[in-house]
């Protein structure tokens, strides 16, 4: 069984999230791990879960203007012209062997707001042709820049291991 991983992260708290995704995942699966910009746009048939996730900005996965921001903001990692949103359009439509999961990041003291960067991806990913077996995942941070809220490290790679298990059922 193998899974790709692909997250966008800014301030770093996406990535260390992803990270622990993968430490749950690979205790069933073979697991490739890509920042959005060095994912491949064109999976290979052999993978039979895609995990993407990246920070949700403005309600939903970020765009140039908002990762321009987060630039002003003080981030240090990602690319203002690609992200999430930008690797999944880049995925032709059809129907896909594997099956996607979407997750991200977002702020706890506004988490009673609607929107959500992995809700969005899942949207786009269904256009895509891509079938979802578990529901879009958010992973709390304290402010902007983080740092991650307590037990979030944990909770990550608990979701991962519960994707293995998924499909390994499947
Ligand atoms: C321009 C911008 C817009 C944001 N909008 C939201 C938002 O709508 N909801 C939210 O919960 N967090 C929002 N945030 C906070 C991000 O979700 C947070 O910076 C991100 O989870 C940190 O992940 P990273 O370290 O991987 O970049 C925003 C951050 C920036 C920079």
């Amino acid at each position: 069984m193998k899974a790709l991983v692909v997250y966008e992260s800014m301030f770093g708290n996406t990535a260390a999230i992803a990270k622990a995704i993968v430490s749950g995942l690979r205790e069933t699966m073979n697991v490739d791990l890509h920042e959005v910009q060095d994912a491949p746009t064109a999976p290979s048939d052999d993978i039979d879960l895609i995990v993407a996730g990246g920070p949700t900005h403005a309600f939903s996965m970020s765009r140039t203007a908002t990762r321009t921001d987060a630039m002003a903001k003080g981030a240090i990692h990602g690319k203002v012209d690609f992200g999430l949103r930008e690797w999944l359009d880049g995925i032709p439509a059809g129907h896909h062997a594997a099956s996607l999961a979407t997750f991200d990041t977002r702020v706890t003291k506004v988490r009673h707001l609607p929107g959500s960067a992995a809700r969005s991806a899942a949207k786009v990913g269904h256009k895509h042709g891509f079938t979802t077996g578990s529901s879009p995942e958010s992973f709390y941070v304290e402010d902007i820049d983080g740092p991650l809220h307590e037990g979030e490290l944990e909770r990550a790679t608990a979701w991962g291991r519960e994707l293995g298990a998924l499909v390994a059922a499947s």
